[in-house]
């Protein structure tokens, strides 16, 4: 397979070029493409001529999105749904990634793939219409919604957790959002295995499980040995410019039976991820 990976320098991107290792791949993030220029992206699938592109690039600052809304709409909404069109008239297949963010956070099941997404945030409301623009015109697509994503890299909440932890004894983390976090190994090889059996449209992929970003916060901080005192707050006590959605975590119900089972526990990716201290 000859593969594109979009967004190679970020978290899941990284995770790819490692996977990936032995197959032809071509790496792209914005040192050598912007996705929102829609030339770039024709002249790199002329060039490459790949069978599978997979979006990992995206603007993640669910904060700064909420005043940088024009570029948050364009990476994440325009640039896929371009992406869509320029896969299919090719007939490559392409991979894309949402969040669990499209939800409100409102309901205290996991929300199934059919649920009405509900966005509260910019970040939230141009991700969704990324997913929907990409599915609108590319009924072969894969979108895949996950949560939490921690990999090599600092824009995961373990790296700033483990940052925190050096400089202060005692650490506030909120017990009133809750969700799953997820390992780019297990959302990798959970892709690759959903590409082999050729899946199509809107799935839901995580670690199992669900936590509290405090639970998660007292799991990574025991792992990391760290002795100084963990307390509980709500996301009422920060003044965080975007909203979060309170409970969202993804069903897996629909995830073929095979893949679901190879997918780790959010404890276990956890502790794993801290055990190669090089990551963090
Ligand atoms: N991180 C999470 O917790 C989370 C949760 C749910 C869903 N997701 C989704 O999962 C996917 C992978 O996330 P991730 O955590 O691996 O993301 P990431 O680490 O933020 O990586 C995204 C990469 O895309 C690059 N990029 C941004 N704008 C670009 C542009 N215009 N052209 C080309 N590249 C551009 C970024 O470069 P710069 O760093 O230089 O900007 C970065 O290298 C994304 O679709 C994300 O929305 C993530």
């Amino acid at each position: 397979m000859r593969y594109v990976i979009l967004g190679s320098r970020g978290q899941l991107g990284k995770e790819f070029l490692r996977i990936l290792d032995g197959e032809e791949v071509f790496e792209y993030d914005l040192h050598n493409i912007d996705i929102t220029d829609n030339s770039q992206l024709v002249s790199m699938v002329e060039k490459t001529k790949p069978e599978v592109v997979i979006n990992c690039a995206a603007y993640n600052q669910v904060d700064l999105a909420e005043e940088k809304s024009d570029l948050a709409y364009s990476v994440n909404r325009d640039a896929p749904q371009d992406l869509a069109r320029i896969c299919k008239e090719r007939n490559i297949k392409l991979v894309h990634y949402s969040t669990n963010y499209v939800f409100d956070g409102n309901k205290s099941e996991p929300y199934e793939i059919n649920d009405p997404p509900n966005p509260i945030s910019v970040y939230a409301r141009s991700k969704f219409e990324g997913e929907r623009g990409v599915l609108e015109n590319n009924e072969k697509a894969l979108v895949i919604r996950t949560s939490w994503v921690f990999g090599e890299g600092v824009q995961n909440f373990i790296h700033k957790l483990n940052q925190w932890s050096q400089s202060r004894s005692v650490l506030k983390i909120v017990d009133d959002e809750v969700s799953t976090p997820t390992s780019t190994v297990d959302l990798a090889k959970a892709t690759l295995k959903l590409l082999e059996e050729d899946v199509e449209g809107l799935v839901h992929v995580t670690n199992l499980g669900s936590c509290s970003r405090y639970e998660w916060a007292k799991h990574i901080l025991s792992e990391l040995g760290w002795e100084g005192e963990l307390e509980k707050a709500k996301l009422s006590d920060f003044n965080l410019p975007a909203r979060r959605p309170k409970h969202a975590v993804l069903s897996l119900k629909d995830l073929p039976d095979h893949v679901r089972r190879s997918i780790r526990t959010w404890k276990q990716a956890t502790s794993e991820f801290i055990s190669h201290a090089e990551m963090i």
